[in-house]
């Protein structure tokens, strides 16, 4: 699909398949993703793909804690990606703090579901991927990768659409000129 078209038409998809997604779709993606635009080119955020379905599991049980419900956030899609920033180590809580690295992340997932949409698969930024890994057992997950001083962005899941997304009715009074 056309690059204008997909930014046109791109929805988020909440319905999967069960077909995990192809190695050289979710290449494709990554590599829209590493392309997005980051403050100074730092390119500082970091894309965590998760496929195996324990993790998974793990990861929508954290999630759904954090929104105190029983369902699976993640829709059962087959691929959940955690899209990671560093944390500013001089962080004092003001409005100077730089925020660039989590603005990197966001453009980080929109590139990705632009993508996805694209290529015919599906995606959905998901929440709390922040509180998740600020968990006992995201904390542990952040170890393992030794990405320790990264903060969760958002989650991009992944996977093939169930059925054709349903139009989105645009705000109006979005745009002005001055
Ligand atoms: C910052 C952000 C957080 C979101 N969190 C969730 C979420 O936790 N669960 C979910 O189903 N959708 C989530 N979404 C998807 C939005 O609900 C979706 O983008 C919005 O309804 C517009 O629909 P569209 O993406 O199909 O255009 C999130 C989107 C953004 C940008």
């Amino acid at each position: 699909m056309e690059a204008i078209e997909a930014l046109k038409t791109r929805r988020s998809c909440r319905t999967y398949t069960g077909q995990q997604i192809s190695e050289e779709d979710l290449n494709t993606i990554l590599e829209c993703a590493l392309n997005a635009p980051s403050g100074s080119n730092k390119q500082s955020t970091k894309i965590v793909v998760v496929q195996e379905p324990e993790k998974i599991k793990l990861l929508s049980d954290l999630n759904a804690a954090i929104m105190g419900t029983k369902g699976d956030p993640f829709y059962g899609a087959p691929t959940v990606c955690l899209i990671v920033a560093p944390v500013d180590p001089g962080y004092d809580g003001t409005p100077k703090y730089d925020l660039n690295p989590v603005k990197d992340g966001s453009l980080v997932i929109g590139a990705m579901q632009t993508a996805a949409f694209a290529i015919g698969a599906g995606s959905c930024w998901i929440n709390r991927c922040k509180e998740m890994l600020e968990l006992p057992e995201g904390q542990a997950i952040m170890k393992e990768l030794g990405l320790e001083g990264y903060q969760g962005v958002g989650c991009c899941i992944l996977g093939y659409p169930a059925k054709a997304p349903a139009p989105k009715k645009i705000k109006e009074g979005r745009i002005m000129r001055y």
